[in-house]
């Protein structure tokens, strides 16, 4: 029996229409690696130039695994077998990897991950824009601890600063941009513990029109908390999101974050007369929701969204001023496997059953999470089932009602000025520093003036900080 199913096995594998006619072809392969080869080369030239701009894509819970699968996703929804697909993202040059451990935390959180790429040092899980000294849930512990992110260092270097979401804008992920807070659940004062409002303590919805009060753009797809400042008034409209803001008269910006949208700010910056023209075009990055309900096409098809929204946005800038990093804050315990052949529609079924319950099972499993089921005692069949429905929970080994976040290491992508400082196994809250260091800004100026940088002394006023996620 298990020969005859290798033997299948190996029929399938070797069927002519397993494998594009192309790639029987030594050629094909020798030439594709020389084509590698010379870009590589080309590579040598290290491109040194000042980033006029610098984007952020920050894909919440997009681990490499997910990476890989929403490739391959991408490639069949173009009726392609999908492994060969090239990911926007995967067309970046540099590719590093970022440890993602919060200092507390050996599996992290979305929290404690964006107050590292986004603040450039590591805290603990639930905390945004603190150090490592502030415990979650103690407003006590806070003052003093504050750290500033990437978007301060911009504005403060005059440039423009925005963040696109898919989420709140007060979601943990894009909060680190601009608040502190010893608690990532404080999104508004009604949602805070009494002591933490006697002891001073913000909520991040405040925070958002406090501390930074001339962001240039800000979209979410979700109101913000209840807090209501004087001075800037938030719409939200149906799915996508229209976002006006009064108060000094400097934005005026208009959007849709809905599927397929587009936004746009004519004339953003107002006195600064700068421009801004971004397209996120997409629903973006629910990557992290679809993978806790153990909704694996959710997850993958939001991968493709914010890959879709990656290739737009680099349409519309050039590798020479534009610093372009896609990254993810931590992982999920999400796989795939099973000795699929070529092409196997990816929410498929691996190609044999199980030799110890005698089940079919799917390629796509999760370590634990919503998707465990017994049925009479035993693992459930999946080929009763339709599991390519988009609300299908994938199986699991451990029951939980939420699939749990990775420990392992995300991937970081980059693209233009300074993108080969991304080169190895970094600690993920390298990354703003080495943007900081591309765009002159922040700590990491007296590179700056140098002569051999002569494009230094034209830093142009507008810089885009988009983020796209979570
Ligand atoms: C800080 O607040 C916590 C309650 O959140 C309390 O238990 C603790 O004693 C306080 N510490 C100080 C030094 O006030
Ligand atoms: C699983 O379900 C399929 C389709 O309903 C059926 O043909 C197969 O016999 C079942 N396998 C087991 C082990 O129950
Ligand atoms: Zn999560």
């Amino acid at each position: 029996m298990k020969a005859l199913l290798l033997l299948l096995l190996l029929a399938q594998l070797c069927s002519p229409s397993l494998v594009p006619e192309r790639e029987k072809d030594p050629e094909y392969w020798r030439g594709q690696a020389q084509e590698t080869l010379r870009d590589a080369l080309r590579l040598q030239r290290l491109n040194q130039n000042v980033a006029k701009n610098l984007i952020l894509f920050l894909g919440d819970g997009m681990g490499v695994s997910t990476v890989t699968a929403a490739r391959i996703l991408k490639g069949q929804l173009q009726n392609r077998k999908g492994e060969e697909s090239l990911l926007e993202m995967d067309k970046f040059p540099y590719v590093a990897l970022a440890k993602t451990y919060n200092t507390n935390a050996q599996v992290p959180d979305s929290a404690g991950t964006a107050t590292a790429y986004l603040c450039g040092v590591k805290a603990n899980e639930g905390t945004v824009g603190v150090t490592a000294g502030v415990t979650r849930d103690r407003c006590n512990t806070t003052k003093g601890q504050e750290v500033t992110s990437i978007l301060r260092w911009a504005k403060d270097g005059g440039k423009a600063v925005g963040i696109v979401t898919t989420t709140r804008v007060t979601h943990a992920t894009p909060s680190a941009a601009y608040a502190h807070s010893a608690n990532r659940d404080w999104y508004s004062d009604g949602e805070m513990p009494p002591d933490a409002l006697e002891g001073g303590c913000r909520d991040i919805a405040r925070q958002l029109v406090e501390n930074i009060p001339d962001i240039e753009v800000g979209m979410g797809t979700r109101p913000l908390g209840t807090w209501a400042g004087a001075s800037q008034r938030w719409d939200h409209q149906g799915y996508g999101l229209e976002l006006a803001r009064d108060g000094k008269g400097t934005t005026q910006g208009w959007g849709q974050a809905g599927r397929g949208g587009r936004w746009a700010m004519p004339r953003g910056g107002g006195g600064r007369g700068g421009r801004c023209r971004a397209v996120p075009g997409a629903a973006g990055g629910r990557i992290d929701h679809g993978h806790h309900e153990g909704k694996a096409k959710q997850a993958l098809h939001e991968a493709v969204e914010l890959d879709r929204a990656i290739g737009l946005a680099t349409r519309l800038t050039s590798p020479q001023d534009t610093l372009s990093v896609v990254t993810a804050d931590h992982s999920h315990v999400f796989t795939f496997g099973g000795y699929t052949p070529r092409g196997n529609p990816i929410f498929g079924l691996a190609p044999m059953q199980s030799d110890v319950d005698r089940k079919p099972f799917t390629s796509i499993l999760y370590g634990n999470g919503p998707g465990y089921k017994i049925v009479a005692g035993e693992r459930e069949n999946v080929s009763a089932v339709d599991f390519a429905h988009a609300n299908y929970q994938a199986q699991s080994a451990v029951p939980l009602r939420q699939e749990t976040h990775g420990g392992e290491d995300v991937a970081v992508f980059a693209r233009g000025p300074m993108a080969h400082l991304l080169h190895g196994v970094h600690e993920q809250n390298y990354i703003p520093h080495a943007m900081a260091y591309a765009a002159c800004i922040g700590s990491n100026r007296a590179h700056c003036n140098a002569a051999a940088r002569p494009a230094a002394t034209i830093l142009l006023p507008f810089l885009a900080l988009l983020f796209l996620l979570c």
